[in-house]
């Protein structure tokens, strides 16, 4: 029986990302660029199978929610309002010698009453240091062919301000009733002083944030609501529920907008740190909006006509922290012998079916083109119902290999019994045991395997 020997190291996923498609350092031809990435085939399913799965669970499935896609640039004046404008920083310190920068709070906790200039750089250990300057995250560009103030705008550093500015537009055209929800995913971008850590930290990600309006007095109960529904996702999708805490953010490191924050962290191979986090946000925002807006932007109880502004849970997925935590938690390493009874090791990735890139992988055991003709017909209609791969390069070992790796949870091989039985053998990633199904059998065998 296979037992799981290693442990997972950044080293080890970033390699086998580059390795097998999932992400490719970013613009690689030209160099790359620090701290971007693209993902490839098989990184672009997966990041496709975990939105899916985001919106199906937080979204589709409940009727107390709705779905929005607004855009990217918005007008400058909604970041004044929201306070991003003056307090989204962090504090910057340089070292003058080696032209290193750091955030503060990540060189001492205690940032705020510390003296930098008598502190070792942990770059270079010269007493070079600057005392800290405030740093604005938001990526700025220009509308039009010149760039002058009038014409700045902001790169969202969230997606949340493009649900509160439509918020009365949902409110009026939905017509709903409190509590109530809107989510939406998309990208986000901060000009970070510290990128790193792979997709951990990284100047474009990707969000999955829903704004739910409740009525003040029920906010700590929706608040456990919703973090009990981001852990029941995470397991899901198949996050290590042994590697996910709650850490319940102290007031005065709180952001401006938050009266209650639990950071969802993850244990990383480079430590615990934030993975989604879950804020009662107040009607700061709404608030804001209707001040700067000039808009009414209470909600209205259709059955006793009473007026407010609600206020608001926020629970704040990233896709990008998602898929990295998701890859640490199902990569695994088996010591499995070979045929010929060597030790050898299996890499598997064992994502939940419904989350894995490839469902099913058809590998004739040979080009032979009989074997095409039973193989291929079967990949078409295989592939209506599930993402499917077709593979009839190297040895069948090798491609068992490959597909353990990338974690499809299914492998159909067409041999030359398949002429004349019409049947195939399912071999399952995990236990890698084999069963003979016939061939007009195969779609319900999925569906009944598949069912979660
Ligand atoms: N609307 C609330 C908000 O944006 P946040 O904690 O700053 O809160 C939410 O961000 C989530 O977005 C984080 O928990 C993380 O998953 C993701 N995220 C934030 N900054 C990121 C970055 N620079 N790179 C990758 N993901 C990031």
């Amino acid at each position: 029986m296979a037992n799981e020997t290693q442990m997972v190291t950044m080293e080890k996923i970033i390699s086998l990302c580059k390795r097998r498609g999932f992400i490719f350092p970013g613009s690689e031809i030209y160099g790359g660029l620090a701290n971007s990435w693209d993902y490839g085939p098989l990184g672009a399913q997966l990041r496709k199978n975990i939105k899916d799965s985001w919106w199906n669970f937080f979204v589709q499935s409940r009727a107390d929610m709705f779905g929005l896609d607004a855009a990217i640039l918005m007008n400058p004046k909604v970041w004044k309002a929201s306070g991003h404008v003056d307090t989204f920083e962090d504090p910057l310190v340089d070292c003058k010698n080696c032209q290193s920068r750091f955030r503060a709070d990540h060189i001492d906790e205690e940032w705020k009453t510390v003296d930098f200039r008598t502190q070792a750089c942990p770059n270079c250990e010269k007493k070079t240091l600057t005392q800290p300057r405030q740093f604005n995250l938001m990526f700025q560009t220009a509308i039009g062919p010149v760039q002058d103030t009038g014409n700045t705008v902001y790169l969202r550093p969230e997606t949340a301000q493009g649900i509160f500015v439509n918020f009365k537009n949902v409110m009026q055209t939905m017509r709903p009733k409190l509590p109530f929800g809107i989510g939406q995913i998309g990208k986000a971008f901060r000009n970070e002083i510290t990128p790193g850590n792979f997709t951990f930290r990284t100047l474009e990600f990707e969000q999955m944030e829903i704004e739910y309006f409740v009525r003040p007095q029920e906010w700590e109960q929706q608040f456990e609501m919703w973090l009990s529904q981001m852990h029941a996702w995470g397991k899901q999708i198949g996050l290590d529920a042994n590697k996910v805490h709650d850490n319940n953010i102290a007031p005065e490191e709180l952001s401006h907008y938050s009266k209650r924050t639990v950071d969802v962290e993850f244990d990383y191979p480079f430590g615990r740190k934030e993975l989604w986090g879950l804020a009662y946000r107040t009607d700061y925002d709404l608030k804001q909006h209707q001040e700067h807006s000039g808009e009414d932007l209470q909600f209205v109880d259709q059955a006793t006509q009473e007026k407010f502004i609600p206020h608001v849970i926020e629970p704040s997925i990233g896709v990008d922290r998602t898929l990295l935590a998701l890859l640490l938690s199902v990569y695994t390493e088996e010591s499995a012998p070979t045929a010929a009874g060597e030790s050898d090791t299996r890499v598997v990735l064992k994502f939940p079916p419904h989350i894995a890139p490839y469902t099913v992988a058809v590998l004739p055991l040979s080009k032979k083109p009989e074997l095409q003709t039973v193989a291929e017909p079967l990949f078409h209609e295989l592939r209506k119902y599930w993402n499917t791969e077709y593979d009839e390069t190297q040895s069948i070992g090798k491609r068992y290999r490959r597909q353990d790796e990338i974690g499809t949870p299914f492998c159909v091989t067409v041999d030359f019994d398949s002429l004349t039985d019409n049947a195939v053998t399912v071999r399952d990633r995990d236990t890698m045991k084999q069963e003979r199904i016939p061939i007009s059998q195969l779609i319900n065998y999925f569906r009944d395997r598949l069912s979660f």
